[in-house]
């Protein structure tokens, strides 16, 4: 479906007591046209209940920076053998990222700050990709930011993707889920993770962007660790940025 004006205020309401399989099954039942977005621990979760509901039905997409881990390279494969579904695996242009290399070197980022890196090689490919969608999914949770992502809702409009003249809903089925639900799921249901997890890692991103954490630290203490708390968002998720600064 393309015209889908729903009453997003309404549907979050009603949906922000059911479960996350209970909102993924809403998202997959009205929208054909619809994926989930996938990098890590979180949306695996979100995969296995997607298949759980109905394995034809769950389409992923990835974006490879080209700056990743090996792990997680190893990761995607390894989601994408378990549940044997396609990952739609989507890179940056080619002659963006060689410019960018070309004027400013291959570590902007930890002088520049990281939202060109960012644009050039996560939002662009996001961008189209999200340009073929009616609706994505993702595995954001509130506890993961407090300064970005403390009032996600379950359900939303996303202006900051839509094609012209389209609506794209995002679902964030997860919203409500701490660190810990995500982990006892995955450990009872024998979900695949980035073996990264094993080795203090726990919020994942680009390798240069992105380090293990220490006891007490939080989570997003390990990505872009020179910048401040409140910029460490690189734009994948823009309405949450809209609605920290309205
Ligand atoms: S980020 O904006 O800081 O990079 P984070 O790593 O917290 O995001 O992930 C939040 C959600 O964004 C994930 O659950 C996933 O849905 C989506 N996401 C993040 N990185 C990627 C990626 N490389 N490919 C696809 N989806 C991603
Ligand atoms: Fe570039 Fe770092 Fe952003 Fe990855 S996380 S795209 S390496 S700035």
């Amino acid at each position: 479906m393309t015209d889908n004006k729903l009453d997003y205020i309404d549907l979050d309401t009603y949906y922000q007591e059911k479960s996350p399989a209970e909102i993924l099954e809403y998202a997959l039942e009205k929208f054909d046209n619809i994926a989930i977005s996938f990098s890590g621990a979180e949306d695996v979760v979100l995969i296995d209940m997607a298949y759980k509901i109905s394995p034809e039905r769950v389409h992923v997409f990835s974006l490879d920076t080209g700056r990743l881990h090996s792990d997680t390279y190893q990761f995607i494969e390894k989601v994408r053998q378990h549940y044997n579904i396609e990952i739609d695996v989507m890179y940056p242009e080619a002659e963006a990222v060689q410019k960018l290399v070309r004027e400013k070197g291959l570590f902007s980022f930890y002088q520049d700050d990281h939202k060109e890196c960012c644009s050039i090689r996560k939002i662009a490919p996001l961008r189209r990709k999200l340009l073929t969608l009616d609706a994505w999914v993702t595995g954001q949770r509130r506890d993961q930011s407090p300064g970005t992502r403390a009032a996600i809702p379950v359900i939303q409009e996303d202006q900051a993707f839509a094609r012209p003249g389209a609506t794209l809903t995002k679902f964030n089925p997860l919203a409500n889920w701490s660190s810990s639900q995500v982990w006892h799921y995955i450990r009872s249901n024998n979900v695949p993770y980035n073996e990264l997890h094993d080795q203090g890692y726990v919020s994942i991103g680009c390798e240069p962007c992105t380090r293990a954490i220490g006891p007490n630290q939080h989570e997003r203490e390990g990505r872009w660790w020179w910048e401040e708390a409140t910029k460490k968002e690189c734009g994948l998720h823009a309405v949450n940025i809209e609605q920290v600064s309205k």
